[in-house]
């Protein structure tokens, strides 16, 4: 209060305490970004210091009197600075000179204002703050991923929800660069809806029903029906859906971006089990929740097309999902069991938890059907994953060096990272050992390298030679770790899917 009445002028301090309770609650807020200076200090974003200056240097004064220089992530709130912002959030950018860093495989910088931005918008919602200018702070796109991303949270089925913040750039700089950064956050977004939604709410059927309703017109949609996927003799994900009463949906979406509608398309595929109880071999109770998640690949390749076509890239995606519950019943699929896949080839069903290769290896049977440039799977496939690389990064299996470094330069762009691991013959040769099949649904070792043996086993599915599976086992979940996420299903990777996808329009 004194610190207050010290800098504002008194008339102006009186009419702001006086506001009626309607006009408070539309009040606005700004966030503004600061960079470390080295030694003691701020230096301030241009925003900033524009602001600054329309105060006549209100804001450094009391940033230089209210604690310590703002370290990165850290942030500091003024109220009544400003007739038209009576709440600014100050947030810490770290070093102005942060950008790409090769030790940790992402742009720092873009990073820093990812998680920045986040932590400013939130702390003006958490004031119940309704309207929210952000400073830009030299990378609109990265200010605008993360007060999009770092707003959002699941309540729709609490009484009580979070304040509905809208936000917008302030200031002119780089308009395009926000709005762009909007899309790719909502598309995070849409992905991250579905897979923390609970699994009796999005049920195979309901998923194609929410994918339809978000598409635009530029996106053809297939929900394609039991008798279809009996018709295209994919036993492999028929036998999974058995032991639900659910039935499965084969959701197809065209999208065609590329001036010449003939351009070979990129192929994008999802895991889609909306439930994974195990089947027969049931998993344990504990945290079996979270596979309400399980449909983390069809979500985020959903999510990624919508959002492509949302930003109207040039580029054919064929976006391909096998949507399905993997439950226990009379019908289930028992271990030992011999189904037979699409591509003919047959597999001895020794775990029903492992389901998730059965449907992918389906769909990348029929995904071959369409003469794709590239075919790029995406999975919540293995707890192994999780057991090697955790939260830090997506695990990317690939027979292309082309595809793994188009995905790697994207990934460095949008801070949703991604790792390369084997594709070894001493990984094949574990799944072609079969009693009674062409191949095992689980690894000879089980346990021994469980990421690999399935992508492995997905590599028998597979002829053409730019393939990359990705196994999003550990990044399907947040809980403090990504700094703009708040704790649950996270939608990673889909603003690298995307980035992905803009970048081949580029590579011809
Ligand atoms: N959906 C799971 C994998 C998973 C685990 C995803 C944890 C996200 C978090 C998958 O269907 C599964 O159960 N895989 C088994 C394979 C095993 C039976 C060979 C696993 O990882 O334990
Ligand atoms: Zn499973
Ligand atoms: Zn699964």
């Amino acid at each position: 209060m004194l610190l207050l009445r010290r800098i504002l002028p008194g008339r102006n301090y009186c009419r702001r305490f006086s506001t009626s309770q309607s006009h408070l609650s539309d009040r606005k807020g700004l966030v503004l970004g600061v960079f470390e200076k080295d030694g003691e200090g701020h230096h301030l974003t241009e925003a900033a210091a524009g602001f600054d200056q329309s105060i006549s240097g209100k804001l450094s004064e009391l940033l230089k009197i209210s604690g310590p220089s703002l370290k990165k992530g850290k942030s500091r709130l003024f109220y009544g600075l400003h007739e038209d912002f009576p709440c600014v959030a100050v947030v810490g950018l770290g070093k102005a000179e942060s950008g790409f860093c090769g030790a940790e495989n992402l742009d720092a910088g873009k990073e820093n204002i990812r998680a920045a931005v986040s932590t400013g918008c939130r702390l003006m919602q958490d004031l119940e703050v309704k309207r929210v200018e952000v400073d830009g702070c030299g990378d609109a796109q990265s200010a605008a991923e993360g007060a999009a991303l770092g707003l959002f949270s699941y309540d729709q089925l609490k009484s009580k929800k979070k304040t509905q913040v809208t936000t917008r750039l302030h200031g002119s700089a780089d308009a395009t660069g926000w709005a762009k950064g909007l899309v790719y956050a909502q598309g995070q977004n849409l992905a991250r809806l579905l897979m923390e939604a609970p699994a009796n709410h999005v049920t195979p059927t309901a998923f194609a029903d929410i994918i339809e309703e978000k598409i635009s017109a530029k996106v053809t949609v297939h929900k394609r029906s039991k008798a279809w996927i009996e018709e295209q003799q994919m036993g492999a994900f028929l036998s999974v859906s058995r032991g639900s009463e659910e039935p499965p949906v084969f959701l197809e979406l065209h999208y065609r971006g590329a001036p010449d509608s003939a351009q070979p398309p990129l192929l994008l595929v999802g895991k889609g089990i909306t439930f994974d109880s195990g089947g027969i071999s049931l998993k344990p109770s504990q945290s079996m929740d979270a596979m309400r998640a399980d449909m983390g690949g069809a979500a985020t390749v959903c999510a990624s097309v919508v959002t492509a076509a949302a930003l109207q890239l040039p580029v054919n995606i064929i976006g391909l999902a096998p949507l399905c519950e993997n439950m226990p019943s009379g019908k289930a699929t028992k271990p030992g069991d011999v189904v037979i896949a699409k591509n003919g080839k047959t597999i001895q069903v020794d775990n029903t938890d492992a389901e998730g290769r059965l449907v992918l290896a389906d769909a990348l049977s029929y995904a071959h059907t369409f003469n794709p440039r590239a075919i790029v799977n995406v999975a919540t496939l293995t707890g192994a994953m999780d057991v090697a690389l955790g939260s830090a990064a997506t695990g990317v299996f690939t027979n292309s060096d082309w595809l793994w470094e188009q995905l790697q330069k994207a990934s460095v762009v949008t801070g949703d990272r991604v790792w390369r691991m084997p594709l070894f013959q001493h990984y094949t040769r574990q799944v072609t050992d079969s009693q009674l099949a062409d191949l095992n649904n689980i690894g000879k070792y089980s346990r021994s390298g469980g990421a690999c043996t399935a992508a492995a086993f997905l590599r028998e599915f597979v002829t053409l030679p730019h393939w990359a599976h990705l196994d999003i086992a550990g990044v399907m979940s947040n809980k403090d770790e990504v700094p703009y996420l708040r704790k649950g299903m996270s939608g990673r990777p889909t603003r690298t899917l995307v980035e992905f996808a803009a970048g081949l329009t580029q590579n011809g």
